[in-house]
């Protein structure tokens, strides 16, 4: 925030959506703060290659392959260390957890990480992103929330959820035949779903196609549907956004927000620019 007063005019994606998540996955997982831009660097390769070509003199793939090795490695190193010389943290508690007598080997550490700079990453941005964007276009909705910040942020977090709808499908497997109306779905078969579709549901929400942070009932299925893969990081999601437009609603109320560039992709609900003016 110190570094976005007075910066003038900055692309709000690089100067501010991209850089909390992975600073947050890093103090989680104990990288030494001065591996963090590195390490932040590498999450977002993870998924640069969807749309545009990484720029590197190296080949696209073998950049990507390099990047989710530094991720990998990043996590096995400070699993190594807790494993000799535990301490009070979330890795030593990965490295000491026990699921029917076994432990997490380094390679699932690693996958862990991997998973954690995937998932925990371009979701909140995105969410950061579309949630200033629409805060932007509706000043009347931002005046409300800030005239009662405790009792509305939280549906209004829930409202940025929906909206933004980050993560847009995925597939999962049917484990037992069923039927969803009128499909016959057997076990076994593929099925998408497509959470962006569920939180625009005509059927559940009045006015689906409205950013309304003055809903009284949200059940939006932007973290899923309450399954077994439910997001496991929602509450960290959501703490992020809530102290994030806290500090960026208060300190800097009347930043411009100009027309955003649009991510091509069909599993990221993604915004690559968005230009903005944070008065000199
Ligand atoms: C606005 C932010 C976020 C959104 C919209 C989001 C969305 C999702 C969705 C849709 C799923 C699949 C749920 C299902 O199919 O039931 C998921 C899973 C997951 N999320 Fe998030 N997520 C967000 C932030 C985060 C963060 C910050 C973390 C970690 C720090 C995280 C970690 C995970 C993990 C590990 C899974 C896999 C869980 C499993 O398969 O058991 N997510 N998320």
């Amino acid at each position: 925030m110190d570094d976005l007063i007075g910066a003038g005019d900055v692309d709000f994606v690089s100067a501010c959506s991209s850089l909390l998540p992975m600073h947050t996955v890093s103090d989680m997982i104990g990288i030494d703060p001065k591996d963090r831009e590195a390490v932040r660097q590498a999450a977002e390769a993870l998924f640069a290659g969807k749309e545009e070509a990484v720029s590197t003199d190296l080949d696209s793939l073998t950049y990507m392959a390099s990047q989710v090795e530094l991720l990998r490695n990043a996590a096995i190193e400070i699993a190594e260390a807790r494993r000799r010389k535990p301490q009070d943290d979330l890795m030593t508690n990965i490295v000491q957890a026990e699921v029917d007598g076994h432990r997490l080997t380094n390679e699932q550490v690693g996958a862990f990480m991997i998973l954690l700079s995937s998932a925990g990453n371009d979701t909140t941005k995105q969410t950061t992103s579309h949630s200033m964007l629409a805060l932007a276009r509706h000043p009347d909705q931002k005046r409300w929330l800030l005239e009662d910040w405790d009792a509305r942020i939280g549906g209004a977090v829930e409202e940025f959820i929906r909206w933004g709808s980050p993560v847009m499908d995925f597939s999962r497997t049917a484990l037992r035949d069923t039927e969803i109306r009128g499909s016959h779905i057997r076990a076994g078969d593929k099925v998408g779903l497509f959470y962006c579709s569920g939180n625009r549901d005509a059927a559940v929400f009045e006015n689906p196609d409205a950013f309304d942070i003055t809903r009284t009932s949200n059940p939006h299925v932007g973290f899923g549907g309450g399954g077994v893969h439910y997001c496991l990081g929602s509450h960290v999601a959501k703490t992020q956004l809530r102290v994030l437009f806290h500090e960026l609603l208060t300190r800097v109320p009347d930043v411009e927000i100009g027309e955003p560039v649009w991510l091509r992709n069909t599993f990221v609900h993604g915004i690559k620019h968005l230009p903005a003016h944070f008065p000199v």
